[in-house]
């Protein structure tokens, strides 16, 4: 089931920012996209096409009259081949003179023709400005940028701050990870459009004293990143978290637990108006079953804890008369399928993610299955980014039928 490659085309025009572009063509190629870089002459004072191409693993155009092949085709003319196999054209950055350039259709380089000549349609024009504050706030590129909203540009920041001039104020470029995660949402196609999403993710933490406690290991990477997913699939998401230190998706509701029972509380408080439920989190079994007020001290030699079990709000929520979709996670360290399919089944739920304890904590990717009763469907290993995405496009096809996805067939 793996996910068709999008192709997304960077381009780069003339600003110190241009040094974040490389961070960002390193972070789409490393989610799995197919990454085409093209760079204006000015770009390259700020960075070479080598690191470019070095990154994106091709070469790096900027000629209108280029002969290089792409996609592995002959290329009779750059601007068009390059626009017709590109599903997003992202500028980044986006210097004031190139966005004055795209305001008026100017074409006078490969960048500015090939923004022309795409089909807006099919290849949607990300642009991410990079300037002094001062040319950010002339009206000439004020009445640009107002131009290029009405074109059905998407203007992505700018940011306030400190600028390489030495100046502080709006104009800096975005971050990296923001404008690819802007770049995913944009790709990705609407399969959860109006539906109400709840996850949860990361640990519990269960206190024995106020300096003790107990946890299980969850980075919360993999139920970060299926809210972040859903979200880019059009859904209205609540993030239920534990302590983790990771940054929640923009978009999300976020709600903040500690416990096990804070967590269960969270859920039941808002699990009435939710389509799906993602049960990511990693939920501690059992909870000592007083908690000391004050620290413990090390007096005794041996110090034995009575635990008590917590309540299971997954398999609590798939007994509610009328439960959302649930789909479970079980992270096993021997016999993954065979257990996880034993777990679909105790908990009543349609769908479990199988994975392996082991490889799975707190790494960037991941190996999953999918299991459902018509058995188990491996998603191959890919960032955790790539396979919560393909586990909400399997969730929502499997949901929805397969004719909702013929209709999004171009984008998924
Ligand atoms: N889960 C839950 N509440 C709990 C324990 C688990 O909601 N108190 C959910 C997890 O979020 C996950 C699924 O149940 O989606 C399976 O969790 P896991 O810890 O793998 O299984 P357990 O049911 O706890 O069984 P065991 O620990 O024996 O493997």
């Amino acid at each position: 089931m793996p996910e068709r490659l999008k192709s997304v085309l960077v381009g780069v025009t003339g600003g110190i920012a241009a040094y974040k572009s490389a961070e960002l063509i390193r972070l789409l190629v490393k989610s799995a996209i197919d990454v085409q870089v093209v760079m204006t002459d000015a770009a390259k004072q700020f960075i070479t096409p080598m690191t470019l191409q070095a990154l994106s693993g091709k070469a790096v155009l900027s000629d209108l009259w280029d002969e290089h092949p792409v996609n592995g085709k002959a290329n009779r003319m750059a601007h068009i081949e390059l626009t017709r196999c590109a599903d997003l054209i992202l500028i980044a950055p986006a210097s004031a003179d190139f966005i004055a350039k795209l305001a008026h259709g100017l074409c006078n380089d490969l960048l500015s023709t090939l923004c022309v000549a795409r089909n807006s349609e099919s290849c949607p024009l990300l642009v991410a400005p990079a300037m002094n504050r001062e040319m950010w706030e002339n009206p000439a590129t004020q009445r640009n940028l107002a131009q290029l909203v009405k074109d059905g540009v998407v203007i992505l920041g700018p940011a306030a701050g400190d600028q390489a001039c030495g100046e502080v104020g709006m104009g800096r470029m975005l971050e990296a990870p923001e404008l690819a995660a802007a770049v995913h949402a944009q790709l990705a196609p609407k399969f959860l459009s109006g539906k109400r999403v709840l996850v949860t993710a990361g640990p519990t933490y269960e206190a024995i004293d106020p300096v003790r406690g107990i946890t299980n290991r969850s980075s919360g990477k993999m139920g970060y990143a299926i809210a972040q997913a859903a979200i880019d699939a059009g859904a209205d998401v609540t993030l239920i978290s534990g302590p983790t230190s990771l940054q929640a998706p923009a978009k999300a509701k976020i709600v903040n637990v500690q416990t096990a029972e804070e967590m269960y509380h969270a859920v039941f408080s808002m699990i009435e108006k939710a389509d799906y439920f993602f049960s990511v989190a990693a939920v501690a079994d059992y909870t000592p079953k007083t908690v000391s007020n004050q620290k413990l001290k090390k007096s005794v030699a041996d110090l034995s804890v009575d635990f008590v079990a917590t309540r299971d709000i997954l398999a609590q929520v798939a007994r509610l008369p009328k439960p959302p979709i649930c789909i479970g996670f079980a992270a096993e360290t021997q016999d993954v399928i065979e257990f996880a399919e034993k777990k679909r089944q105790a908990k009543g739920i349609p769908f479990i993610v199988a994975n392996l304890a082991q490889e799975a904590m707190g790494a960037d990717d991941n190996e999953v299955a999918i299991l459902d009763a018509s058995g188990a469907h491996p998603v191959p290993r890919g960032p955790k980014s790539a396979v919560a995405r393909a586990l909400v496009a399997f969730v929502a096809d499997r949901i929805s039928g397969p004719t909702r996805l013929k209709s999004i067939s171009r984008s998924g």
